[in-house]
């Protein structure tokens, strides 16, 4: 059964807001999981963060990077989605653990939305970090800041909130005497890379939510690999939420370059 997009939005150049029609998903969907798309009978299959969920449609976030985000992108409100699979992955490990800091990088800002939500809702106290490369790519600025306590914005040009990278912003809240009792950190790997250096360094536990490539999502074909605590773990259905501290990050990083070639070439082919 096809699955219609009920709301399409631009929030930023190639950042898109969609609704999708789904009869079973919204009751189900827990904040941090993730879902499957096949656009059509010749898609691939991409997994996506649920950002958030309404009645009868789940809302997914997408950045446009490659073949199948373009294709995504084209489109429309009432277009059909060929499949959409889930929830997949573990929920969250939503609890009151006293000051949250949650940093979210570009379009990885989304996905922390219903976990913001979630966190405020257990009584923690929230100090959200949001980065992007320029203004234009800020997102979800006004949704985030009325659930967050605190909410600091950096740019890496310095176009909007001060300039900088999140890790920046990260190191002046610790020097400033700030601690927090957990970190929630959602972006790219290098971000995440960076965040969970700080953490292992202040002894803070910090939830990253990892991104390898994935195929099938049930645990089945082994591409979304990766090392944790010295331990291989599949992101799909052993995470994708870790304790960064204990990542093997330069792995994953190899990992996420591997098709990148074959992935260049197959979104020139579609821009023809
Ligand atoms: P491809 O041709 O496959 O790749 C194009 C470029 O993107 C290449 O440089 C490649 O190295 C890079 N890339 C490919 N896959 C990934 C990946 N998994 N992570 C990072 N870079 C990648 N993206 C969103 O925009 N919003 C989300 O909410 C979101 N949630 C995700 C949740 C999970 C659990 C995972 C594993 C990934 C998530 N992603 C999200 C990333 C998204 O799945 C990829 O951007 C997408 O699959 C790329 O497909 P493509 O055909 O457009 O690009
Ligand atoms: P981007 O590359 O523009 O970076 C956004 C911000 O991250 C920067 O402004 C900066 O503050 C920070 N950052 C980047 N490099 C850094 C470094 N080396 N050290 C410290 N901070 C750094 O972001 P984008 O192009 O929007 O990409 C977002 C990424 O988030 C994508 O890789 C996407 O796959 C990932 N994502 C992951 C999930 C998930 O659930 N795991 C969901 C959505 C998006
Ligand atoms: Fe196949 Fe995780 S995507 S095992």
């Amino acid at each position: 059964m096809s699955h219609r997009i009920t709301k399409k939005a631009k929030l930023a150049a190639g950042i898109y807001d969609f609704s999708i029609e789904h009869s079973t998903l919204p009751n189900f969907a827990k904040p941090g999981q993730f879902l499957i798309i096949r656009i059509d009978e010749k898609g691939e299959r991409i997994p996506l963060t649920i950002a958030g969920v309404s009645k009868n449609a789940v809302r997914i976030i997408v950045k446009c990077v490659g073949k199948s985000t373009y294709k995504l992108a084209t489109l429309k409100e009432n277009d059909e989605i060929l499949e959409v699979i889930g929830p997949l992955g573990n929920p969250s490990e939503i609890d009151f653990y006293g000051k949250v800091c949650v940093v979210g990088g570009g379009v990885g800002i989304a996905p922390l939305m219903p976990i913001i939500k979630a966190l405020k809702s257990t009584g923690n106290k929230i100090t959200t970090i949001i980065g992007a490369s320029t203004a234009e790519q800020l997102i979800l600025l006004d949704e985030i800041g009325k659930m967050s306590d605190e909410l600091i914005i950096t740019t890496d040009d310095g176009s909007a909130g001060s300039k900088g990278l999140v890790t920046h912003r990260l190191e002046e809240l610790l020097n400033k005497g700030c601690r927090f009792d957990r970190i929630w950190a959602i972006g790219p790997t290098i971000m995440m890379k960076f965040v969970s250096a700080i953490a292992l360094r202040e002894e803070i536990p910090c939830w990253v939510s990892l991104n390898p490539i994935m195929v099938d999502g049930t645990g089945m074909c082994g591409a979304c690999r990766v090392e944790v605590g010295g331990e291989m773990k599949f992101a799909c259905v052993d995470g994708p939420e870790f304790d960064g501290r204990f990542v093997n990050w330069n792995e994953l990083i190899k990992r996420l370059h591997q098709y990148q070639e074959k992935e260049k070439l197959s979104l020139e082919l579609f821009k023809k």
